[in-house]
């Protein structure tokens, strides 16, 4: 079950071109996006109404999106508007249409009701495309589902035993004070490790030579975002005092690192999804091989969560109810999940759409 009314990331910007259809799958509904000969973005449902070939596997012609199989023409609304052979087309030659927006790099999409579709409700990834901040990013096809990454972004304890080789050290674990703060539209835990060793990739960035305040403001807003405001700074500058808002534009902290991770995970499937993610920083902007070390180091970490999802999928389709305990390092997550279910339950609620 998915949350429709909201915004979902379908592809970065540069995926969708005038040039070739393309086609994904979200939140079980195939979609085939293009651009217009204005460039102006185009969503439809990716399955021709005559025998449902997909559209993807068709061409662009202008405006128009036309079937392989036997050259149906499709406008930007969804309107069949070329039949070969035949001039009266009828009304209900047509396929579903979407709302899209583009913004910070991403191609965002509404799958719900387009009369609800407020594009000032985009969650903000203002640091992909921010002009005091430099991040990389890619799209990970994961077969598992998206909560399962939503609870793994949500309690990094893990981070001491899947990711000791970059991001992790004992001091995730086992170290970090933490606190979690809800309110009615997100999740936010708060993780300070004080005093503490660096781990290897902030060594790498940062170069720090002895221990570090580190901290780690991970974020939750449903359906499926995942925002993290991390970094280090040497031990004794007074870090948590200096700290007041998590995820200002351009950064607190002065003499440390400053990074956001950014994270998208739109569900494929029940079983499967889209994870979209970047890693952003604020310092050493004017060296693209500063960014490209810390894509490097991420993407191996989140590699490695990649391989704990998967697993996670197949053990859970052996047995999906077999029961699961909880920790205390779970509270994040377990507010995280309550949340987007009970928007889930209220979206279902409430009354449809004819
Ligand atoms: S299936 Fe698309 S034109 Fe026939
Ligand atoms: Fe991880």
């Amino acid at each position: 079950m998915f949350l429709k009314n909201a915004w979902y990331v379908a592809a970065w910007d540069h995926e969708v071109t005038a040039d070739k259809p393309f086609g994904r799958v979200l939140l079980n509904e195939p979609v085939v996006m293009y651009r217009d000969t204005r460039g102006q973005l185009v969503a439809l449902e990716d399955r021709c109404c005559h025998r449902h070939y997909p559209l993807n596997r068709g061409v662009v012609v202008g405006d128009r999106i036309e079937c392989l199989y036997h050259g149906l023409q499709y406008d930007r609304t969804g309107k069949c508007v070329r039949i070969p052979a035949q001039e009266a087309i009828p009304a209900t030659a047509c396929v579903k249409s979407y709302p899209v927006v583009e913004r910070n790099h991403w191609v965002w999409i509404w799958m719900g009701d387009p009369a609800l579709a407020d594009p000032a409700k985009i969650v903000d990834f203002k640091w992909l495309d921010h002009p005091l901040w430099r991040a990389k990013g890619t799209t990970f096809h994961v077969k598992g589902g998206y909560e399962l990454v939503i609870e793994n972004l949500l309690d990094l304890s893990h981070l001491t035993f899947v990711h000791k080789s970059t991001i992790g050290n004992y001091a995730t674990a086992e170290a970090a004070e933490v606190k979690v703060r809800r309110t009615d539209d997100d999740v936010t835990v708060v993780r300070w490790m004080i005093d503490k060793p660096a781990p290897p990739t902030y060594v790498k960035a940062g170069g720090f030579k002895g221990n570090v305040d580190r901290w780690q403001f991970i974020n939750f807003t449903p359906p499926c975002f995942v925002r993290l405001d991390v970094g280090a700074v040497d031990t004794g500058k007074g870090a948590p005092e200096k700290k007041h808002s998590a995820f200002a534009a351009e950064g607190e902290l002065p003499g440390g690192i400053e990074m956001r991770n950014l994270n998208a995970i739109t569900p494929e499937t029940d079983k499967t999804c889209h994870y979209f993610w970047a890693q952003a920083h604020n310092f050493l902007i004017d060296k693209p091989e500063v960014t490209e070390m810390l894509f490097k180091q991420i993407d191996e970490a989140f590699r490695q969560d990649w391989d704990i999802f998967e697993n996670q999928q197949k053990w859970i389709d052996l047995n999906p109810e077999a029961p699961r305990l909880d920790v205390n390092a779970d509270v994040g997550q377990i507010q995280g999940i309550n949340l987007l279910r009970r928007r889930i339950q209220e979206e279902q609620r409430s009354p449809q759409p004819a």
